[in-house]
């Protein structure tokens, strides 16, 4: 086919209907299930996030108990699951490949035909995953989850084998929230796509963290946190940035494809992050992070006049996971642990009202070869 405008990257194409989540670039305002991100991330339980987003309201204070002991009684994984984190633990894949085995293995005991409970199980069982792969990893043995726990402190507990503290449950639960759903990000979009075809939902969450696993988008918090913990140990935060700037690289954690102005994710972030932090006594690594962003957007002003490179999630994403205890190698399976809930609200979505995802590609290949026998070529 020829003659159809080029939109590589499906930049500024609208392919669907969502009332999951809204996001105004210019503004820099963020909107999921109806409210502010700035509102949603401080007062919900990811349990009432997650329920949100599937129903479209916030439970009761009973349905929501009813929502939080489903969940919890579909974490466990069986047998034939551990033995494959296992393997990938002890070959040392990274923890996003464990995720993707690890979930998709999680069906082998789960009826997750029904769509609804598909939903409900993936975003259940990849906490359960991404904790045993690292307890494994780490030559420990997995922490069961405990149904008693709410969705956060239970994830928590089973990386580190110990009961977290209340501001860091606080802390991951205000991250999980705030990251739970972004648009028709890649990874959704992926999640989308696959649904599309009728496929199912534990396809679209495995295709999804395929998606995400990809440094243009889950990927940037690890680096973020090197460089942050470069700075803090060497205190110059201006050398630091004069010296990527001067290199020609890219500064991690700032910019944005769609932002223009401060992310909202970060603004929710680093108040979580300093209140965490200012609570754990550890103010000087975060007096640190604070430094290093004046000076960076300071510096990134002069180095990019006409481009407004503003603080994104990122970067206080690492500030904040470091600080409740998510090892730096967990940091994009800890975004799918959030992201899964938007995976599956967007996939449930897609079924409700579905249009096969089909985009044409513009041919620029040659249209007149003649075929030569393989014997004379
Ligand atoms: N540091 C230094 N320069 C930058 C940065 C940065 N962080 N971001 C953009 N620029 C510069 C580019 O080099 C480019 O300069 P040029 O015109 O001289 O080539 C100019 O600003 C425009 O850059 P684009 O790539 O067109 O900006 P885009 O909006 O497409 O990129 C992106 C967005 C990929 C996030 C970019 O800002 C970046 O690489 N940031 C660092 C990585 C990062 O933090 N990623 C996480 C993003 S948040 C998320 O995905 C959840």
């Amino acid at each position: 086919m020829t003659g159809q405008q080029l939109r590589p990257g499906l930049e500024g194409v609208t392919v669907a209907e969502t009332r999951l989540s809204d996001i105004d670039g210019e503004a820099g305002e963020l909107v999921i299930g109806g409210f502010p991100v700035e509102t949603l991330a401080t007062n919900a339980t990811y349990e009432e996030t997650v329920f949100l987003l599937l129903e479209d309201r916030l439970p009761s204070a009973a349905e929501l108990d009813a929502f939080r002991a489903d969940l919890a009684s579909r974490r466990e994984l069986c047998e034939e699951t551990h033995a494959v984190l296992r393997r990938a633990a002890e070959d040392g894949e990274p923890a996003m490949d464990a995720l993707r085995m690890g979930l998709a293995a999680a069906t082998l005991d789960a009826d997750t035909d029904e769509p609804s409970e598909a939903a409900k199980r993936v975003v259940a069982v990849i906490p359960t995953v991404v904790a045993a792969y690292w307890r494994y990893r780490s030559g420990e043995a997995p922490v069961a989850p405990d149904p008693e726990l709410g969705h956060a402190e239970n994830y928590l507990a089973m990386l580190t084998g110990d009961p977290p503290d209340d501001h860091a449950v606080r802390g991951l639960e205000t991250y999980l929230n705030t990251v739970v759903d972004h648009g028709l990000n890649a990874s959704t979009f992926t999640a989308r796509t696959v649904v599309s075809t009728e496929s199912d939902l534990v396809s679209a969450a495995t295709a999804a963290a395929g998606a995400l696993k990809g440094p243009l988008h889950g990927g940037a918090p690890g680096p973020v946190l090197e460089m942050l913990r470069t700075v803090h140990e060497s205190g110059d935060p201006e050398r630091y940035v004069r010296e990527a700037l001067d290199a020609g690289e890219r500064l991690m954690g700032f910019g944005h494809r769609v932002y223009r102005v401060r992310d909202p994710r970060a603004e929710v972030l680093s108040t979580a992050a300093e209140r965490f932090y200012a609570a754990a006594a550890e103010t000087d690594f975060y007096d640190t992070v604070e430094q290093f962003e004046t000076v960076a957007l300071d510096l990134l002003a002069d180095h990019k006049p006409d481009r407004r490179l503003a603080t994104n999630v990122e970067f206080y994403t690492a500030a904040l996971l470091h600080g409740v205890g998510v090892p730096r190698a967990l940091f994009t399976a800890t975004f799918a642990v959030a992201r899964s809930g938007g995976w599956m609200a967007h996939g449930l979505e897609q079924l409700a009202d579905n249009r096969l995802v089909r985009p044409v590609g513009r041919y620029v290949g040659t249209r007149d070869r003649s075929w030569t026998p393989v014997e004379q070529r």
